[in-house]
């Protein structure tokens, strides 16, 4: 899979969100934005963000 930039302002890449749902074991959106410091700067990238994190825990189940 090729690796996408999702958050421009903190630098936090698809691979990485996903890296650290798996990881850290999170559930929640905003545990993500505490860790990984994704959407939490202009806040231009959170539905991509938000994509990225539904999608992953879509296809988990
Ligand atoms: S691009 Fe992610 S907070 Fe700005």
């Amino acid at each position: 899979m090729e690796e996408r930039l999702i958050c421009i302002c903190n630098g936090v890449t698809d691979k990485e969100i996903i890296e650290t749902i798996v990881q850290e074991g999170i559930d929640s959106f905003e545990e993500l934005q505490e860790i990984t410091g994704v959407a939490t700067g202009c806040g231009r990238c959170k539905l991509r963000a938000l994509d990225v994190f539904n999608s992953y825990l879509a296809e988990k189940v």
